[in-house]
């Protein structure tokens, strides 16, 4: 049997993080108690949010622990269970970390169904960041037909959620994504009516020529320079979803403007967290999953082979590498 490799947070970063921040350490495969499951990961998700948990500095969620299994989003395949709701062979998600196994209690563990949906969807479109898609979206910027919808990073695991779903419910939606290919592929496949090269030196001419019609929600995911660019096109009572500042989590923080634009633009401005809205999963994930059966709804992963590569990931996730949803495949 192959031992556990493990993944753990060696040490904070003070700056960008960087792979030496964690330690590889390889122990014993463990054994599941009563009441246990034990869970051999195949696929590990990156997320940006993994950049604040790994800090200390104070947020929603408790940081990391050094010295400790790294945090994380992960699927996987039941290897024995001594808890009747799963049984060896079940294909689940749950929050595992980055290790090849992991043993659980269940709690936060769900079996999915991976023959019709790959498994490792479980962690992007059918899984978190599909709903926080799903709820940026109809939740705080509930669009109606006809408005003009913008989206950052349109092209990653959220923002292609966010994109798809806002077409089907007939906005017309316009992508911010890094350079040409991303774009190309946020107008040719996603449905994006256009894409703008945040890139471009002309970015912010970009933006004014393609929303002549202004911005009626925009679901903001980057921050910086292009959300800034993006406000200034805000229609009367726009709603913006705060879903994330990724540009921010290592550089300059993201202002906001002069508050006169919010006053007499009657603008809502909402952040919001996915985990804080639970019951609300079946529902989101019900409806994306009746886009994809529909055909209606794509995404793309960017996959790296071995558990010992999740730290160079992570870093290049925090900067921008990734096409799509960033995974590890567990080997
Ligand atoms: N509020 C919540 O509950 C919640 C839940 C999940 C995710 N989020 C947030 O949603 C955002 C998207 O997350 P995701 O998982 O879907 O990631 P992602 O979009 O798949 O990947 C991150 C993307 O951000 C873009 N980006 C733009 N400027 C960047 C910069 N300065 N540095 C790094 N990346 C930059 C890059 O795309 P381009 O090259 O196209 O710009 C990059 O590929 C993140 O801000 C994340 O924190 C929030």
């Amino acid at each position: 049997m192959p031992s556990n490799l493990q993944i753990l947070l060696d040490h904070r970063p003070t700056d960008k993080v960087s792979p030496a921040n964690f330690r590889v350490v390889e122990t014993p495969v463990p054994e599941p108690g009563p009441g246990e499951v034990l869970v051999r990961h195949t696929f590990l998700s990156l997320d940006p949010y993994m950049r604040g948990r790994i800090s200390d500095t104070k947020s929603y969620a408790k940081a990391q622990e050094v010295g400790a299994v790294m945090v994380g989003g992960a699927v996987g395949i039941v290897e024995a269970s001594n808890n009747p709701r799963f049984k060896p062979g079940d294909a689940v998600v749950g929050m595992g970390g980055w290790q090849r196994y992991d043993v659980s209690d269940g709690r936060d563990l769900n079996v999915v169904d991976a023959t019709a949906i790959p498994i490792q969807a479980y962690l992007g479109a059918v899984g978190m960041p599909g709903v926080t898609a799903w709820y940026g979206l109809n939740r705080i910027i509930a669009p109606k037909a006809g408005e003009t919808v913008l989206v950052s990073a349109a092209t990653g695991a959220v923002g292609s959620v966010v994109g798809q779903l806002a077409r089907a419910a007939g906005a017309r939606v316009i992508g911010i994504a890094g350079g040409a290919e991303k774009c190309a592929y946020a107008i040719e496949e996603l449905g994006y009516a256009a894409c703008i090269d945040h890139k471009s030196l002309t970015f912010a001419n970009d933006v004014k020529a393609a929303v002549p019609d202004g911005v009626d929600g925009l679901f903001e995911n980057v921050g910086g320079e292009p959300f800034l660019q993006a406000l200034r096109r805000l229609n009367d009572f726009a709603r913006v979803a705060i879903c994330g500042l990724i540009a921010s989590y290592q550089g300059a923080p993201t202002a906001l403007p002069d508050m006169r634009l919010v006053l007499v633009k009657r603008v809502k401005i909402e952040g919001f967290i996915v985990s804080d809205h639970m019951r609300l999963w079946p529902e989101a994930i019900g409806e994306i999953a009746g886009h994809i059966a529909a055909g209606r709804l794509k995404w793309r992963e960017t996959i790296r082979d071995g558990l010992e590569n999740a730290p160079q990931a992570l870093v290049d996730l925090l900067r921008g590498k990734n096409f799509g949803k960033m995974l590890i495949r567990v080997n």
